[in-house]
Order: structure tokens, then sequence, then C-alpha cells
């Protein structure tokens, strides 16, 4: 990973979860896709790339076997000692400790934004690995007319038109289900996009 999200998230993730580590800040509209995707898997879920586990606690409180993985120690003891019935890991989601196909549903909100676009693939192949045929995947991201960078507030993150990120899914094994988008007024900080899909 070219540029350093470990150390830029870890410099700022009391900071970031200040601001944005609460589910009361997150978009209604957000809530209630996440809400209802979670609903509908069967089996274990992983909040990968988690922050601070706001994502993750409530996915626990829809289906008890939830649980988060992120790569900033900072953010993972956040999430242990504000959800201590959660369990959360340090780890990296391009290279899961996890079995093959033993989750029923992942959920990545915003956690590839910072990747490459060339690297997106290593972490949707390990999501394909850890899910179960048919397992869903959820992808929240920024939406924009082009794959390019930005300077994020935390450290540079890429937009993506809605196919072409799809298109990512689709060549890794991935069928889209749905994708919702968000512009105009209605979008700020930014343009947003999220995609659903089952594994094939
Ligand atoms: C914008 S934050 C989103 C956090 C959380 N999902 C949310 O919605 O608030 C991006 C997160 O992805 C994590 N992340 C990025 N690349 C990662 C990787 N390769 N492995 C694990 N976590 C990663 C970062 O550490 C950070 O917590």
């Amino acid at each position: 990973m070219p540029s350093d999200v470990e150390g830029s998230y870890s410099r700022r993730a009391a900071e970031y979860t200040a601001a944005l580590g609460s589910i009361a800040t997150v978009h209604p509209s957000d809530l209630a896709l996440v809400t209802s995707r979670a609903s509908s898997v069967v089996g274990p879920l992983l909040d990968a790339g988690c922050g601070p586990g706001h994502w993750t606690a409530h996915l626990a409180s829809q289906c008890a076997d939830a649980r988060g993985v992120d790569r900033v120690p900072a953010f993972i003891e956040h999430a242990r000692a504000e959800h201590p019935t959660v369990p959360f890991t340090v780890g990296d989601i391009d290279a899961l400790a996890d079995p093959d196909e033993g989750y029923g549903g992942v959920l990545a909100w915003y956690s590839l934004i910072h990747h490459e676009p060339d690297a997106v693939r290593r972490a949707l192949d390990e999501f394909a690995r850890v899910l179960r045929p048919g397992g869903q995947l959820l992808v929240g991201f920024f939406l924009g007319a082009a794959v390019d960078p930005f300077d994020h507030a935390v450290v540079t993150a890429y937009r993506w038109p809605a196919e072409a990120l799809a298109g990512e899914l689709d060549a890794t094994g991935f069928a889209i289900v749905e994708t919702h988008t968000r512009i105009g007024a209605a979008a700020r900080p930014r343009p947003h996009g999220a995609i659903t899909a089952v594994l094939r």
C-alpha cells in the first residue's frame, strides 16, 4: 500500500472517532440500507475495515455473530473498549486471517477508498475467499465520474464511478444486486455510492 493508510489513521484515530465513530453520525439512508442487507444475511458477518467499530456493533445488534477487522490498532482498542461483547481484530483486509467460506456477509463501508485502483482486487479476492457461495458483499464508496484520487482529510482516497467498481466486483466473482447513489445537496460532504453483490 503506497500511501501510509495505517500511520495516517493512527495519528488521527481519536479525531476520526470523535467525528464519525458513532452510528448517530451515519446518513439515515445508509443505516437503512446496511440494516436491511444485514437482516437478509445467513451466517456470520465481517465488518472489513471497521474503523472505530460503530457499524460492527450495529451489525451485532441485528445478527448475533458480527465481528470487525481493521489494521489500525487505535481503532481496535477503542472498538473493544466501547463494544466489549463484539469481537474485533487488528488485521489487513488484503490478507485476512479467516478461513475460506466462513462468512455469510462482508461489509466494506468506505474501507476500499484508499486502495490504489489496481489494488482493489486484492481485498475483493479476500472477500470472495472468506464468503460462502451466495454470501453478500456491501461496499460503500466515494462516487465520481472517473477513477481518480483526491485529498481526503486523512490520506489520499479514490472516487469510483459505480459501473467501474461494479466491474471489479463482477471480475472477482460477484453478481451485482443493486447500486445506490447519492448526489447533490443530499450527498454532503461528497457524492456517495453503495453496491450490494452476492458471490456467484
Ligand atoms: C474511511 S475509514 C472507514 C471506517 C469505517 N468502515 C466507517 O465507515 O467509519 C477507512 C478504514 O479502512 C481501514 N483500512 C484501509 N485499508 C485497510 C486494510 N488494508 N486493512 C484493514 N483496514 C484497512 C482504515 O484503517 C480505516 O479504518
